[in-house]
């Protein structure tokens, strides 16, 4: 039976309100919605809080290159993921923004508690100031190597490949995202946090089982480095809060973030009378969870935990983070055509198909799980239409024909209902470490078992027999209840499908302790179609869309094309130029550049490498062989990934829309282009 009431707050992490929700974002929220899902339907308490991570830098620059206002890009994101989160099931009880009064006055109440409690302090720092654009270099507008693991091309905040945090300066080999020019040492003021104040604190609090295994030894190697002060101001023009009292300076996005996740319960109590100290005081007795995905951990297990305690709030019950999607083996990758957004998806498919997917592969681990869409469509249709739907149709039919639609008084078989029944604990347990794929396993596993009964009774040669309507009613009266049970155990993943089983059993919604009563001598409703099979056709419509020529869209992390004036060249100046047609001999990817690909060009007399940023518009087995227009006297230039000596030239507005110059078919490598 279930426990005593428990009081919950879960949240998901804040996506950006910089860009879609894609497939890779709903791992996350559709785990969280089965948590909470699964904490209500046992009759606890539970909140589930989120909102749009609305501040930073690329929702700045997004806003000015789109020639509209911060306030207007945040609005329209937030309706688009609101409608994606809606049409995948995701139940929050509040969904807000960070941009918003609740949490200006908590973050600003927090920093006050933090400075008071002096542990924030204020210094001149070196910054990287862009000498062509005249502007402090935001953190994510410089690259270069991380300086923990040496990883290329990393944001000058953190790296994405070993996930240390540092200071921009402290990158190799930086360059500015902006102009390319090498960033210049310029003096700044700045305010930090003292985490190494925290220490004691956050080694209790992280060897106190408050995180995975494989996280407390994450956090044991980021000990080891020593903590260090984090640099939580900004400089104007910045999209967020300013810090009071420091006019230009601005709080880091990641220091009002996660108190988002405050200021959209504080949101939910104003709504309903829920009483805000009670879930976030010191002495709070209810449990609070945060589920993230693995790359921000380091947030979420060290400077939000010391932040709350410093400002005297309570800390988390746990923070729980889960592996990245990959499709079909791989990253997902807009040129490959992987990178699927919620709406693509739902235009062609059930999201309880994606549900009961990912909850089939949703371990309680930090490891990443693969959408295999061949397996996606084979899996979901032997499962949930062949094992569990399938249940309720071989059912129904007789139910209704041989006994006007009632169940039987008594089940033939107590002690196969009593094995249903009493896998609710285990599954249960399942549910509750979050091993979901090992809950689906037994769910499955009991769900073959109600067919073999089927099989074993066969009804359909019985009814044959109209002395025998009575036995064929209890026989299916028993596959009815067996199904009612699975779809108890199954409601938090497949809330749609559990309501349309709700309104065939008319029994009310399920709950999980309804398993214990079965339903007998009951009326039930007319059989509908409670899940149809996915169709290959409309995964296959779906990837065509998500394809190169559909969901990509423009990089939204990208820099806003600057608006460059164009000064008039003479002729002299013009004929200068050395034009020649080049075949591409071989084109590679860079490691560690996204943007660039390596050509080696065939220039009649000679071979050439340059490198060229159109990785985003062609593959590099469609370049080979081609003809193109290089700039061949052009000075050679010293990059990071080594000299590039020359320039192909291209047309189009930039990223994925970029097309090579192509000389006619008759050209000849080498030939001088006029
Ligand atoms: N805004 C921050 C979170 C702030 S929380 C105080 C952020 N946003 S995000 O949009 O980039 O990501 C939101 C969540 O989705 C993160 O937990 C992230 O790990 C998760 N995922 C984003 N891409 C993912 C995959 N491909 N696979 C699984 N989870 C992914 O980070
Ligand atoms: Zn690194």
């Amino acid at each position: 039976m279930t426990p005593s009431p428990r009081r919950i707050l879960v949240t998901s992490a804040l996506p950006y309100a910089n860009g879609p929700i894609h497939l890779g974002h709903l791992v996350e929220y559709v785990q969280t919605d089965i948590w909470a899902r699964f904490q209500r339907l046992r009759g606890h308490e539970c909140h589930y809080v989120c909102a749009d991570d609305a501040h930073g830098t690329p929702i700045m620059l997004r806003a000015w290159s789109e020639g509209i206002d911060p306030e207007v890009l945040i609005a329209r994101m937030a309706q688009e993921h609101r409608a994606d989160f809606a049409g995948f099931g995701i139940a929050f009880d509040q969904y807000h923004s960070t941009h918003s009064p609740e949490n200006r006055e908590l973050a600003e109440r927090i920093y006050a508690r933090l400075r008071e409690g002096g542990h924030i302090v204020q210094r001149t720092v070196t910054d990287l100031y862009d000498p062509e654009k005249k502007i402090f270099l935001p953190d994510r507008f410089i690259k270069g190597g991380c300086p923990r693991c040496g990883a290329a091309d990393q944001y000058g905040d953190s790296c994405e490949v070993c996930g240390a945090t540092y200071s921009p300066t402290e990158l190799r080999d930086p360059v500015s995202a902006l102009s390319g020019a090498r960033p210049e040492p310029r003096e700044n003021l700045h305010f930090f946090f003292r985490l190494p104040d925290f220490e004691p604190m956050l080694r209790a609090w992280t060897g106190g089982g408050h995180v995975q295994p494989e996280v407390a030894n994450k956090l044991g190697e980021w000990f080891d480095a020593g903590l260090r002060e984090w640099d939580i101001s900004r400089d104007a023009p910045y999209f967020g809060f300013e810090i009071p009292g420091s006019p230009g300076k601005y709080f880091y996005v990641w220091l009002d973030a996660p108190i988002g996740y405050m200021a959209s319960f504080r949101r939910l109590c104003e709504r309903t009378g829920l009483d805000f100290d009670e879930w976030w005081g010191p002495d709070s007795t209810a449990e609070l969870y945060h589920f993230i995905g693995k790359d921000i951990v380091y947030f979420h297990t060290l400077f939000w935990p010391a932040m709350l305690h410093g400002s005297g709030f309570r800390t988390p019950t746990a923070v729980w983070a889960h592996g990245f999607l990959t499709v079909n083996g791989r990253k997902m990758s807009k040129s490959r055509g992987t990178f699927i957004r919620a709406r693509t998806y739902l235009d062609h498919l059930d999201a309880e198909y994606l549900r009961y997917y990912f909850a089939a592969k949703l371990g309680p681990g930090v490891d990443d799980l693969d959408l295999n869409l061949e397996d996606f469509v084979q899996r979901v249709n032997a499962d949930l239409v062949g094992k569990v739907v399938n249940i309720a149709s071989r059912c129904a039919g007789f139910v209704h024909r041989l006994a006007g639609g009632r169940l039987a008084a008594a089940l033939p078989e107590p002690g196969l209902y009593g094995e249903f029944a009493g896998a609710a604990d285990t599954v249960a347990a399942a549910y509750e470490e979050r091993d979901y794929a090992r809950a689906m396993r037994e769910i499955m596993a009991l769900a073959d078992r109600a067919n073999q009964y089927i099989d074993a009774h066969k009804p359909w040669l019985a009814a044959k027999d109209p002395a025998r309507a009575a036995e064929v009613t209890a026989v299916c009266t028993q596959g009815l209840n067996l199904f009612r049970a699975l779809m108890v155990y199954l409601k938090p993943v497949l809330p749609a499908t559990a309501e349309r089983a709700e309104s065939f059993l008319a029994a009310g919604a399920l709950r999980w302790d309804d398993v214990h009563a079965p339903l007998l001598d009951h009326a039930i409703a007319q059989f509908e179609p409670l899940l149809r099979r996915v169709d290959p056709a409309a995964v296959a419509a779906m990837m065509a869309a998500a394809g190169p020529q559909g969901d990509a869209g423009t990089d939204a992390t990208a820099a806003p094309a600057a608006a460059d004036e164009v000064p008039t060249v003479d002729y002299e100046q013009f004929a200068k130029i050395d034009l020649r047609v080049a075949r591409i001999v071989r084109a590679e990817a860079v490691a560690g550049a996204d943007k660039l690909l390596r050509l080696t060009l065939d220039l009649g007399e000679e071979t050439r490498t340059v490198f060229a940023g159109i990785k985003a518009a062609y593959r590099p087995e469609d370049l080979a062989g081609r003809l193109t227009v290089v700039v061949a006297n052009l000075a050679p230039r010293k990059m990071r990934f080594g000299v590039s000596e020359g320039m192909v030239l291209a047309a189009g507005p930039g990223g994925r829309d970029l097309w090579l110059i192509a000389p006619d078919a008759g050209a000849r490598p080498g030939m001088r282009v006029k």
